[in-house]
């Protein structure tokens, strides 16, 4: 496959979308990429909140409402990314955005306002369809207008923000079930399901006025609006600029469809993503997450009866987890940092090499350790774990699915990629507790570290280097044979 921005060039003119790739990012970059992350932020605090709420909603939740109420949205969110893909390639990024913002806020209204079990069923699926279509979309719209040498760290907003919603669904939970622990299943559970509103209702205002795609919109032949969105980004252009490069993208994207827009090249990039994300969750990431408070809460309480024990018990457990929460967000610094200083390679290795190492450690503390040195070893164990895939695994997996796929499928192959990552984070939500009650926590604990180091070596021998490279260079990476035989026939 051609290089669309090598094509978007006439010889001798200058090329707009080479003009957005070199570009120093202004605050308006940083603030578009946070907007479009704020679906990020409601990712993380939608898909944590539910655990502190959990214990203190007053309908009767059979084994499968609470089955469905936590592992049901993940699957929820699989199907919103594979909804949302078709959808964001046709209709565009923007209008997708702003969709899901609106589905977010309905979604968490309808939490608060809860009347009966099926309600609150209805509101959990429309956020969990919520989640899933945001994750298919958000760093593909990043990757579409980010210049090259900070695509990475624009895309690590995402993971960022995830981070930061997770923690913040902790805070939130603690401060209000200790401000009003009698209300625990009065007002508590509901302002803490509903409190994702308010983001949302203003990620729906903002994104309303934000740009689309430019390279979304070049391909689909809107011209003006592509002026005007580049001009918002801080590049300027004639018309007839525009229409060059509209129609060099438009020809080369065609030549493609001619053929397939699934070239090998793009399945290729498809599957290696896919198995990133596979991994991502396979190694056990939400296990502290979703799993800490009931893992970690009983070496921090002392137990009793009665509802006033529950709400202790339940605010120790997401104290604890709070804390590995806080360092999740501190540890994505250093993926922010050093994403396109060293590059997507060095810092999946590396993570997956210290997930490893601090897996085997929290074993350890398990297996055989007792009383406080097993709580510190276990949470040093944990903390590490967490920070590693925070450098090195969470915001890349988020990161190559922007940047992989051509602009033409770009939304398809991200939301089967996102989809696949959903589905993982299902298996483990779903079989964690089964598992642990079979072989153990260190057991379950050793099989988590021997599949990091499979994913490591998966990363090693497939994952290829992107840093630096336009969009268009990294669709060049994957299809090296064609464009190599295209160099030979002109
Ligand atoms: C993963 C989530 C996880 C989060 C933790 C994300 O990259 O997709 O499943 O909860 O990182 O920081």
């Amino acid at each position: 496959m051609a290089s669309e921005q090598a094509t978007a060039r006439e010889p001798g003119g200058r090329s707009v979308l080479d003009e957005l790739d070199n570009r120093i990012p202004t605050n308006f970059y940083w603030y578009l990429a946070a907007l479009a992350c704020v679906g990020g932020f409601l990712f993380g605090y939608d898909t944590s909140n539910i655990g502190s709420a959990l214990a203190f909603i007053p309908y009767h939740l059979s084994s499968f409402v609470t089955g469905y109420l936590v592992a049901g949205a993940s699957l929820g969110a699989a199907v919103g990314a594979l909804v949302a893909g078709p959808l964001t390639d046709r209709f565009g990024r923007k209008s997708l955005l702003i969709a899901d913002a609106a589905i977010y806020a309905i979604g968490a209204l309808l939490s608060a306002f809860t009347v009966n079990v099926g309600m609150l069923l209805a509101a959990r699926t429309l956020i969990g369809l919520a989640v899933g279509a945001d994750s298919a979309i958000a760093t593909a719209y990043i990757a579409e207008f980010a210049p090259r040498n900070r695509r990475g760290q624009l895309s690590i907003i995402q993971q960022w923000m995830i981070t930061v919603g997770i923690l913040v669904a902790y805070i939130i939970a603690v401060i209000i079930l200790k401000a009003a622990p009698g209300s625990a299943s009065g007002l508590d559970w509901r302002l803490i399901l509903g409190i994702g509103a308010i983001p949302a209702v203003i990620a729906f205002a903002l994104r309303a006025r934000m740009p689309e795609s430019p390279r979304w919109l070049m391909l689909h032949g809107r011209l003006d609006d592509t002026r005007k969105a580049l001009g918002l980004l801080g590049v300027e252009a004639s018309q007839q600029e525009i229409e060059r490069a509209a129609s060099e993208a438009t020809r080369t994207e065609e030549r493609r469809r001619s053929k397939t827009l699934w070239t090998k090249g793009v399945r290729r990039a498809l599957i290696v993503v896919a198995v990133f994300f596979f991994f991502q969750q396979i190694t056990g990431i939400n296990v502290p997450f979703y799993y800490g408070p009931a893992v970690l809460a009983k070496f921090f309480t002392t137990g009793g009866g009665g509802t006033a024990a529950a709400v202790n018990a339940a605010v120790a457990g997401v104290e604890v987890t709070a804390i590995l929460g806080a360092v999740n967000v501190i540890a994505t610094y250093f993926a922010f940092r050093y994403i396109d200083k060293l590059g997507r390679r060095p810092l999946a290795i590396g993570g997956y090499a210290g997930m490893t190492l601090f897996m085997l450690v929290a074993a350890a503390g398990v297996a055989y350790l007792t009383g406080v040195p097993k709580t510190v070893v276990v949470m040093v164990g944990f903390a590490f774990f967490i920070s590693s895939f925070a450098v090195g695994v969470g915001g890349t997996g988020w990161l190559i699915q922007g940047e992989m796929f051509p602009t033409a499928v770009r939304g398809r192959a991200a939301a089967i990629a996102a989809a696949v990552d959903w589905i993982g984070n299902f298996l483990i939500v779903q079989f964690f507790p089964t598992w642990n009650a079979r072989v153990g926590l260190g057991w379950v604990m050793v099989g988590f570290a021997v599949l990091a180091v499979l994913a490591l070596l998966f990363v090693a021998r497939f994952l290829p280097e992107t840093k630096g490279l336009s969009v268009e260079q990294v669709l060049e990476v994957w299809e090296p044979r064609e464009s190599a035989a295209r160099a030979a026939r002109s």
